[in-house]
């Protein structure tokens, strides 16, 4: 039976970006893809993106929809996310099913998936792929070091190191094995802070642990000599990963060339003038500010970074995305200087193509939120990062960043004005021969590694094989 591979992201812009990729360099290896989207998700894509031009040019791709169970006009907002998953158990989980044991994806139908890869977190498509009896890869968006404080989990309850028995955050881990020397509780995922294990989100996060190391193997967007040692520990429960990161580097080596610059998946407009106001400015000299597509900061917040900005007299490109400011923003009661300071030296905006804008000679650093996907984009192009983790994998992230990697600084649990304005300094001037060269490191392993030859190229061929030689029979 031909191979015929399921994807299944989770609805948020930064998994759904990944999955595309993955799904065209699978449908370049022939492979045939269906990539399964919330309709909102898939709505916001074909409103604002090229997706269908892009993937028309392979016949072997295909969309399907499913509901997330939740009204059109929901905003899905983080703050509201717990929403989605309350959703997704009570109508997308039996709707996949559905799909799977008897719809248009199982056996009765003309093609049936021969192996599903679900996002990490979707530990109910394990029960489906071994009810039909088909191979499931967890594909995990997050980072490799954030998933292992995930896997450690039921370790780190079992040990009573979490919930954390007081309120010192410097507190060092020790049940995360290989970052006992470094790892803070406060570097820990966000949601290890709350005090209570009844929290819908740890019940996720545990479900996550049992069910990864039950799969056929697990997909991550790293590569191995970034990761070498967390990547050791994390066979020790997952023997089969497959590392085929940086993803968007990798499918660029894999494109012919005239196609390899239509790669926008972006669910907001993208603003291209920026490009042309970082073509006036001197070489590693701008700050670009972003907290990706889905985090919010306070109105405080808002204007302590702002003035961490100006006051450090470097010039800027900051995206305020819309809505990414919650409260009461009001335009006309920002000091009057901050305004003219930024007319003359910053560029606000609501959204770019951040991996070009990364990949300008005019960027000397990033201030992010230290997402997954927004620290490899990074990486790669070899932008030094001040880092203002706010959830998920972003604590780790950081902290990663700044003790292990030594490619940039990490500013969590801070939003001062005078913190934010000292560490563009560091960047930009105090470190920066520091971390120029650390960061070329890094951008150079990372090149390699999707290059011929080089192990994530490999490891893409490993997962192609794999995928084509799984002998599923519809019985
Ligand atoms: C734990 O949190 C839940 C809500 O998240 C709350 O209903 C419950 O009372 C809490 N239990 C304790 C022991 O604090
Ligand atoms: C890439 O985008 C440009 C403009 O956005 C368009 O003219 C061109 O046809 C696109 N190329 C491909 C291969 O889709
Ligand atoms: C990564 O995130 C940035 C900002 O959130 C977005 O512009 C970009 O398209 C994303 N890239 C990938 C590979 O998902
Ligand atoms: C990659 O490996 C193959 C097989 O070992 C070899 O023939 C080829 O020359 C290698 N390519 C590069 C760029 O090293």
């Amino acid at each position: 039976m031909s191979t015929h591979v399921l994807i299944f992201p989770l609805p948020m812009q930064g998994p759904v970006n990944c999955v595309l990729k993955l799904a065209e360099l699978l449908c370049i290896s022939g492979i045939s893809v269906t990539v399964l989207n919330t309709d909102h998700i898939q709505r916001n894509l074909l409103r604002h993106t090229n997706v269908l031009s892009r993937f028309s040019r392979y016949p072997n791709f295909h969309f399907q929809t499913i509901s997330d169970g939740l009204p059109d006009d929901h905003p899905r907002s983080t703050a509201r996310y717990n929403e989605v998953f309350e959703g997704m158990k009570t109508v997308t989980e039996p709707a996949f099913r559905d799909m799977m044991v008897s719809g248009c994806f199982s056996c009765k139908s003309d093609s049936p998936v021969t192996v599903v890869i679900p996002d990490g977190l979707f530990s109910f498509a394990l029960d489906v792929a071994e009810e039909i009896q088909i191979p499931l890869i967890y594909f995990e968006t997050v980072s490799p070091c954030a998933l292992w404080t995930y896997l450690c989990l039921p370790k780190l309850i079992g040990a009573g190191e979490v919930p954390f028995n007081g309120i010192d955050l410097d507190v060092l881990i020790k049940n995360v094995p290989g970052t006992e020397a470094f790892l803070r509780r406060r570097d820990l995922p966000g949601f290890y802070r709350y005090d209570n294990l009844t929290n819908p989100v740890m019940q996720i996060i545990m479900n996550e642990a049992r069910q990864v190391p039950r799969a056929h193997g697990v997909i991550l967007n790293t590569f191995e000599a970034l990761d070498a040692s967390i990547l050791d520990q994390i066979r020790s429960l997952c023997p089969n990963i497959y590392c085929i990161g940086p993803l968007h580097t990798l499918l660029k080596s894999r494109l012919p060339k005239s196609t390899q610059h239509n790669v926008s998946n972006s669910l907001w407009t993208e603003n291209r003038d920026c490009l042309s106001w970082l073509d006036t400015q001197l070489p590693k000299s701008v700050v670009y500010v972003s907290i990706g597509s889905m985090a919010t900061m306070t109105v405080d917040q808002f204007v302590e970074i702002w003035h961490g900005l100006v006051n450090s007299g470097y010039p800027f490109l900051f995206v305020k995305r819309p809505g990414s400011v919650t409260g009461d923003y009001d335009e006309s009661k920002v000091p009057g200087n901050l305004v003219g300071e930024t007319n003359r030296r910053g560029f606000i905006t609501t959204w770019v193509p951040q991996e070009e804008v990364l990949a300008h000679s005019a960027i000397g650093g990033f201030l992010t939120h230290s997402g997954w996907n927004s620290t490899v984009e990074s990486m790669v192009e070899g932008v030094p990062m001040i880092c203002w983790p706010l959830k998920v994998d972003q604590n780790v992230n950081s902290r990663f960043v700044s003790e292990v990697w030594k490619i940039g600084i990490d500013i969590k649990d801070t939003c001062d004005r005078f913190v934010v304005e000292k560490a563009v300094k560091d960047v930009l001037d105090v470190r920066r021969s520091e971390f120029f060269r650390s960061t070329k490191v890094v951008a150079e392993a990372g090149a390699k590694s999707v290059s011929e030859n080089g192990s994530s190229w490999m490891d893409l061929n490993r997962l192609v094989e794999d995928l084509k030689s799984n002998d599923f029979v519809c019985k």
